[in-house]
């Protein structure tokens, strides 16, 4: 299958878990690179339904390895509680899973810091999920972070934390919030790391032996373009780079070395917490959270919902460098009279063909649609491209067309077998 990125080319939640589960059954290894537990991707196998949030969707397939790289930010005890709740399950959760020793690790107070801000923002929140990814990134970037390697170092880790606690509760205190019980925080940590230690490892040297050997690595990418803290509509947006570039820094395998990016997009669009969602519709938001579709995986809030919007996928596709298109929640449309497909944005008198950068010109800005008609027939149970109602393929090939890349993967369902490679 050769080195594969995967990214979201929307705003998160296009359906990466399936079409990395789908893609894994050709992949020797599957890497997690940013992000942390705000993620969430759901993977159906049969009727069973897994949600990821920090073990690559790579897991539910045998003899596959995941790696958990450099990139990500890691709440221990989140990573045990996953562990756990797949092993109960049946799932292998061994060998087959590795942790990058530099990755950083997610402390209490980061999600009180979290959640802290998000009160003090009021009506600009953000509208984070809370688990602490801006402050985790924030201690990284400002170079005063614990990495995995600190937590399952039994002599270093108690001075270590000891002093991020003190140092901590002075702003949590500060800030009106309860400052935290060292005691009790190094009781759960120590114990998460005493779990967590045999699968702690340089991931990077492990990643490069694996693409030495010419083994395939596909790279999982958490969020979606428009949350990227560079490409993204900041601040609305995650902590860090969920473009493809993030896959290399995240994992420590250069550029060169990669063959290809696929983007994962929504025959819609959706966004979950604040920020501009330039063709958001409540008659689309209705119809999906009328079918029981749309509510997060991670946060169980109700997504927005809005038509598919070309100028952000188009986007997508320029800094991704997207060369495959896998289209999701195709389904979605089934009964919908006409579909509209936003081909540009206005503001007053100005058009725009790209996504404008000020925050405040985007959150102006009105689609400009064009129309499509509606296939108003069921695609679940289609299995090759042709089966499509000729409606339906005609939308989807203009949404790639659109987009700037080729079409690879139609998906009409959530399981595996609703998958139509093209
Ligand atoms: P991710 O974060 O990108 O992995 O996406 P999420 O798992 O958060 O959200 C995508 C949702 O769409 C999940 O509930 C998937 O099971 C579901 N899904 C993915 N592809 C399809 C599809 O083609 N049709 C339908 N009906 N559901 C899909
Ligand atoms: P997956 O990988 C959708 C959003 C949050 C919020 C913003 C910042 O499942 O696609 P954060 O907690 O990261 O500081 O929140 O980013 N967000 C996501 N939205 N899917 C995700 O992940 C998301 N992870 C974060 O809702 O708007
Ligand atoms: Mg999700």
């Amino acid at each position: 299958m050769a080195n594969t990125i995967l990214v979201g080319a929307q705003w998160g939640d296009e359906g990466k878990g399936k079409i990395i589960d789908v893609l894994t059954e050709q992949a020797d290894i599957v890497v997690r690179t940013q992000g942390g537990n705000n993620a969430g991707h759901t993977v159906f196998v049969g009727k069973q339904k897994y949600v990821l949030h920090l073990i690559p969707s790579g897991i539910l397939r045998k003899k596959k390895t995941c790696v958990i790289g450099n990139g990500v930010v890691i709440d221990p005890i989140g990573l045990v509680t996953e562990i756990e709740g797949l092993r109960k399950i049946g799932i292998k959760v061994s060998d087959n899973l590795l942790v990058s020793e530099t990755a950083h690790v997610v402390f209490p107070y980061h999600r009180e810091l979290d959640a802290q801000r998000e009160v003090r923002k009021g009506k600009n929140k953000i509208g984070t999920t809370k688990r602490g990814i801006g402050p985790a990134y924030g201690d990284k970037a400002a170079r005063v972070g614990l990495r995995m390697i600190d937590l399952v170092n039994a002599e270093r880790f108690e001075e270590k934390l000891r002093l991020k606690i003190t140092e901590n509760n002075a702003v949590l205190k500060a800030l009106g919030a309860t400052p935290l019980s060292f005691k009790q925080v190094y009781a759960a940590y120590r114990q998460a790391a005493d779990y967590l230690r045999p699968f702690v490892t340089n991931t990077v040297v492990l990643l490069h032996d694996a693409v030495r050997r010419g083994e395939d690595v596909l790279f999982e990418g958490a969020q979606g373009t428009f949350l990227d803290i560079d490409h993204g509509t900041y601040p609305f947006v995650t902590s860090s780079n969920t473009t493809a570039g993030g896959a290399c820094t995240g994992s420590g395998v250069p550029p060169h070395k990669m063959d290809r990016v696929v983007g994962v997009m929504k025959a819609y669009t959706t966004r979950v917490g604040e920020g501009p969602l330039p063709t958001e519709n409540a008659v689309i938001s209705d119809l999906l959270h009328g079918m029981g579709r749309e509510f997060g995986a991670t946060t169980g809030r109700a997504r927005r919902c809005g038509w598919f919007d070309s100028v952000a996928t188009r986007h997508a596709t320029m800094v991704n460098g997207i060369d495959d298109l896998a289209i999701t929640n195709i389904d979605g449309l089934d009964t919908v009279e006409t579909i509209q497909v936003c081909v540009g944005y206005r503001d007053g008198k100005k058009r725009y063909d790209y996504v404008p950068n000020d925050i405040e010109v985007l959150s102006r800005c009105e689609p400009i649609y064009v129309e499509f008609p509606g296939w108003q027939t069921s695609t679940e149970k289609a299995k090759t491209f042709k089966e499509l109602p000729p409606k339906c393929r005609a939308y989807v090939k203009a949404i790639s067309e659109l987009t700037g890349a080729k079409l690879f993967i139609a998906s009409v369902g959530p399981g595996r077998e609703q998958t139509i490679f093209v």
